[in-house]
């Protein structure tokens, strides 16, 4: 393969980043754009003492990674088990002698899998999958997968560390290039990368990679559990001192979308309907039977309501006949979730603790959805002190579009 073939498919694999750019710390996989780490870590700097701090939308963990590396103790819920099972592997500890023995387990699986003595997994449901991996590499990646299970133990913290590895290789390997907000496949003429690469050398990288970061354990304690940020007493124990935290935006991003290649392979997924299911129970969602969900969907009467907001829904539903109503009842349950996700953060929060909301703004149709207004006027109803909208920065070509830093207090 030459180099700039290598190249060319690192990129477009480069869906996953160092945990911090600056200190190299963690090498492992991410949701979020190297910004959102950075203002994470900024926002913690500030914060010396040892505190409990919580993050409802764990997503790739980036805040309960940093508040461990703060030496603070950190819980995060999440509401999808994919990530919930991925940020309990990136914020465990792990020791030098577990480190070298999935080392070695890595260097065994490989030779199994380039000897062809392993019999590989069946391929993952998922639709259309030749768009996703040409057949050599969906070969490749069935004999690894396999070889993963054979060579380490249900459960053990080696095969997790393996898993992770795998999820960076099978996006390497993929078809489909990734950006922040969403997944598409490049145009016809690449579907078919040449693929004369070394794949177990790639994997035996990322591998490396991970251990890398596995190596650094953090000094705080991180728990990652599953949970629904709307009903967190439910979920987490204690109270918090600060909650830093990037909620879903009101973007109609799908998660499950984003995230659903690891999810199958890794058997978190295992069909379309179970997927649309787990994006509607989601804060955000809107794909497949989520869309369709919706459109019968109806406002409660009893929730958060602010002329701003209503007359951004009206506009919206009258906007266009067929999707306005639709976009108007997304935006309506975004706001009603958001209002009962407040309701249950007061509840397990200490006198006087902080919070931190880093969240978009949104258009539709050319209406303007001042989120970070919207999110103020709820803190306020709820009788937080000491609310203020920071911006953050520009979020793309659009000018109208920022992110912030919705702050306040907690009075208790
Ligand atoms: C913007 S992402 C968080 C990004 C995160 N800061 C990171 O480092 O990757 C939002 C997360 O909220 C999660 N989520 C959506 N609805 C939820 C709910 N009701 N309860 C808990 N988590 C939820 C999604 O699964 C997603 O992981």
């Amino acid at each position: 393969m030459s180099a700039i073939a290598r190249e060319k498919l690192l990129q477009r694999a480069d869906y996953t980043h160092k945990f911090n750019a600056n200190t190299g710390r963690h090498g492992w996989l991410r949701l979020t754009p190297a910004y959102s780490v950075k203002i994470v870590e900024e926002l913690m700097d500030q914060y010396v003492h040892p505190l409990r701090v919580l993050d409802p939308f764990c997503g790739t963990a980036t805040t309960a990674l940093s508040a461990a590396y703060h030496g603070h103790e950190s819980v995060t819920t999440d509401i999808n088990p994919f990530l919930v099972w991925l940020g309990q592997t990136k914020t465990a500890r792990y020791s030098s002698a577990l480190i070298a023995s999935t080392r070695d387990r890595c260097s065994q699986v490989i030779e199994k899998v380039t000897r062809g003595k392993i019999e590989p997994v069946k391929a993952p449901p998922i639709h259309n999958i030749e768009r996703w991996w040409c057949p050599e590499a969906l070969e490749f990646l069935c004999a690894l997968r396999a070889g993963i299970e054979a060579g380490s133990k249900e459960n053990s913290p080696e095969r997790d560390l393996l898993l992770v590895a795998f999820c960076r290789t099978l996006i390497k390997l993929s078809n489909a290039s990734f950006n922040h907000q969403s997944m598409s496949f490049k145009d016809d003429r690449q579907l078919r990368i040449p693929l004369q690469i070394d794949m177990a050398q790639i994997f035996n990288g990322d591998v490396r990679f991970v251990l890398d970061g596995a190596e650094q354990s953090p000094e705080g304690a991180g728990y990652v559990v599953f949970g629904d940020a709307r009903m967190l007493s439910e979920a987490v124990d204690g109270y918090f001192d600060l909650t830093i935290t990037s909620p879903p935006y009101v973007n109609r991003m799908s998660y499950i979308r984003e995230l659903r290649p690891y999810m199958y392979w890794l058997g978190f997924l295992d069909n379309g309907r179970a997927a649309g299911e787990l994006d509607w129970s989601a804060i955000g969602g809107t794909w497949g039977i989520a869309t369709s969900r919706l459109s019968d969907w109806e406002r409660p009467g009893e929730m958060f309501k602010h002329p701003m907001l209503e007359t951004a829904l009206d506009r919206i539903a009258h906007y266009d006949n067929k999707s306005g109503k639709i976009l108007a009842n997304y935006v309506a349950k975004y706001f009603e979730d958001i209002w009962e996700h407040f309701n249950s953060l007061i509840l397990v929060l200490n006198k006087g603790a902080e919070i931190h909301y880093i969240v978009g703004n949104s258009v539709f149709y050319g209406v303007l959805l001042s989120v970070e207004r919207l999110y103020a006027a709820m803190l306020g109803r709820l009788g937080f002190d000491n609310i203020e909208c920071r911006v953050i920065r520009k979020r793309n070509s659009k000018k109208e579009l920022f992110e912030f830093d919705v702050s306040a207090r907690w009075p208790g």
